[in-house]
């Protein structure tokens, strides 16, 4: 089943990995899933050679975090316990463990604020030798630099302990490369990588420049970076790119921010996969979204038949998810061509319509009370209907074992008053003529809200006659949420189409996690995965990943392709959905890191030949 693990074996049977990474047992956005997913291709391979540095954040590494006994740090003889032995004796305060994901990794956590009384000391030196300002007043910097100070202290201890074997330190992002001048500086024996999963600049470029794409090649980064207030920051980038022997990032794209902001060209790109679990058989997967589709059909039904009903037959689950960036993440696309489509629908005279889920975060101050009470109400409802089925089928059966004439008896007079009554006044008390709310929760900024904002523009307002309707849920879904109270994976699997056609995205988990799940998702150009999907997966669409072009085209442009995709789609009748969905998930594995992880070996291949 696993790809051979003989190569790596093979290429690096004399060297140790360690992947230092913020989001270890940490989770804060995409480069949790890159580091955890990929474990599970990387252990057969590397097993009791590899081992995973991190932050120790008990609230968040609490139930995911496991550490050995003091006895196993005290007696065990590997280099990794042996430095976190001598580190200890030091008087650190570091953790050693297994990370509970599947693979269970070895980590070593180390508490960032140990060494906050030398700050003052920490900062100095970095000025002084690398030219890197840090400001007083800014709680994540101060963590970075100290995490960065003790991690250059834990692989001097590493390096000290090993028996003749090489050591690939591997350093996610700018907030734990900033230990690799340090680690140069003092010439510590190991081969370092450098993974940067975007560039600070570009990300506060793309986001305030409409023609980002255009100007990238004269940007002055040190004007930019001050513009931005993020100088300290965007030095440690770049110290951290220079710095390290192998110098890599995870698209095409972001090669080029590194070129021009940066002013190092990556040596490689490692594109990110996902650990593809599939079923034994086929269905399973279908019956899962049949499943959680119904899910979502409970809350549909409370949010919108109120005010007025339609077919869950022969409606479709749009949804988009991720950061609140409004222009970064293609809302506005997505936004623009929605109100296309929805004009489409009506004039083409088709049955069906569209929701349109918007899953993303923005302040709240909690969820909107009107939304709440749909939901009870319908419940209500149904309990009210649970109860008639059952007082009905109680007398049905006794009339029907004592009929003489096999007549079925009228029903409607097997129901007591009390019942009739109740369900009499709760429909009454039921209906509105109130829209259904386009927004779940009461948003502390409602008025200055751009997707509100265009809604109400474009007075797509969940009309009767909006064939596209709108639930914007600036929350994410979990299961202990009272209005989609299920995993955000659920949620996947219980949709049809994920729209993800982004402007800036250095690579984009969210339409490859679609896929994973058997479920067709839109992408751009201008995404990392939908870049990579272009160059390297023959016919994309027949797998269901649909790839928006952004490149030099107009925002309207793009529109309308995004238009026109979505037109198809809603066109298709359930069995090509269906056969859609078997050919997409069929397919998934060619992201899986057992295939992709050879990109990070000849990275590491490199870096032991380099150095
Ligand atoms: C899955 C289920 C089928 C169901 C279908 C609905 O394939 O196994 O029983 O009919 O989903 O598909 P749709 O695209 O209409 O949600
Ligand atoms: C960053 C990028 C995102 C990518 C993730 C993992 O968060 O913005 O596009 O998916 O890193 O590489």
């Amino acid at each position: 089943m696993h790809a051979p693990a003989a190569p790596t074996e093979a290429l690096f049977p004399d060297s140790l990995l360690v992947e230092v990474a913020w989001e270890v047992c940490n989770q804060v956005g995409g480069i949790y899933t890159v580091i955890r997913s990929k474990v599970p291709a990387t252990m057969p391979a590397w097993g009791n050679r590899y081992c995973l540095v991190g932050p120790y954040f008990p609230q968040m590494a609490q139930g995911e975090f496991e550490s050995v006994d003091d006895l196993d740090v005290h007696t065990g003889s590997d280099p990794v316990t042996a430095a976190v032995r001598s580190m200890r004796a030091q008087g650190y305060d570091v953790c050693l463990g297994t990370w509970l994901v599947t693979g269970r990794p070895r980590v070593v956590l180390i508490n960032p604020f140990q060494t906050y009384d030398r700050l003052p000391q920490l900062k100095t030196d970095l000025w002084q030798r690398h030219g890197i300002p840090s400001p007083d007043n800014d709680d994540l910097l101060h963590q970075v630099i100290s995490f960065g100070h003790l991690t250059t202290i834990f692989f001097k201890h590493l390096t000290a302990h090993l028996r003749g074997q090489r050591l690939l330190a591997h350093f996610h992002e700018w907030m734990t490369g900033v230990a690799i001048p340090d680690l140069r500086r003092e010439q510590v024996p190991a081969h370092i990588v450098f993974t940067t999963h975007a560039t600070l600049l570009g990300r506060y470029l793309a986001m305030n420049d409409p023609a980002f794409y255009d100007n990238l090649m004269r940007v002055d980064w040190q004007a930019e970076a001050k513009h931005f207030n993020i100088e300290p920051a965007v030095q440690m980038e770049r110290a951290a790119a220079h710095g390290s022997h192998v110098f890599t990032t995870v698209s095409e794209l972001t090669v080029r921010e590194c070129i021009y902001l940066l002013d190092r060209m990556p040596d490689a790109v490692l594109p990110n996969g996902l650990n593809i679990e599939r079923f034994v058989a086929l269905h399973e997967f279908q019956n899962l979204h049949q499943q959680y589709k119904s899910r979502i059909n409970d809350f549909v039904m409370a949010h919108f038949f109120q005010s007025y009903s339609f077919d869950l037959d022969k409606t479709l689950y749009f949804f988009t998810s991720g950061r609140y960036e409004y222009h970064n993440k293609g809302f506005d696309l997505t936004l623009e061509a929605l109100a296309r489509l929805n004009y489409r629908i009506q004039q083409s005279g088709m049955d069906g319509q569209v929701v349109m889920f918007f899953i993303t975060k923005r302040p709240f101050t909690s969820i909107n009370p009107q939304v709440l009470e749909r939901r009870a109400q319908l419940e209500e409802v149904r309990e009210t209907c649970r109860a008639i089925e059952e007082q009905v089928g109680e007398r049905l059966f006794f009339a029907a074992a004592a009929s003489q004439d096999h007549k079925l008896p009228d029903l409607s007079s097997m129901v007591d008053d009390y019942w009739r009554l109740r369900y009499r006044r709760q429909l009454q008390s039921w209906k509105t003529s109130a829209l259904p709310p386009v927004v779940t929760h009461n948003l502390v900024n409602d008025h200055n809200d751009d997707i509100l904002n265009f809604l109400r523009r474009s007075e797509l307002l969940n009309h009767r006659h909006d064939r596209v309707k709108m639930v914007y849920h600036p929350d994410f879904v979990s299961p202990a949420s009272p209005l989609l109270g299920m995993e955000y994976g659920q949620f996947v699997r219980g949709c049809h189409l994920g729209v993800f056609p982004s402007y800036y995205e250095p690579w984009g988990y969210t339409p490859l996690e679609c896929v994973a799940r058997g479920v067709p998702a839109i992408t751009s150009d201008l995404s990392g995965f939908g870049d990579y999907a272009l160059q390297n997966v023959p016919d994309p669409e027949q797998k269901g990943i649909f790839v928006v072009h952004r490149q030099e085209k107009s925002f309207d442009e793009s529109a309308e392709e995004l238009t026109d995709m979505m037109w198809e789609f809603v066109q298709m009748n359930r069995r090509e959905r269906i056969m859609q969905r078997n050919a997409v998930e069929s397919h998934a594995e060619l992201f899986d890191w057992k295939n992709l992880r050879v990109y990070y070996d000849r990275a590491y291949s490199l870096a032991l030949a380099r150095s």
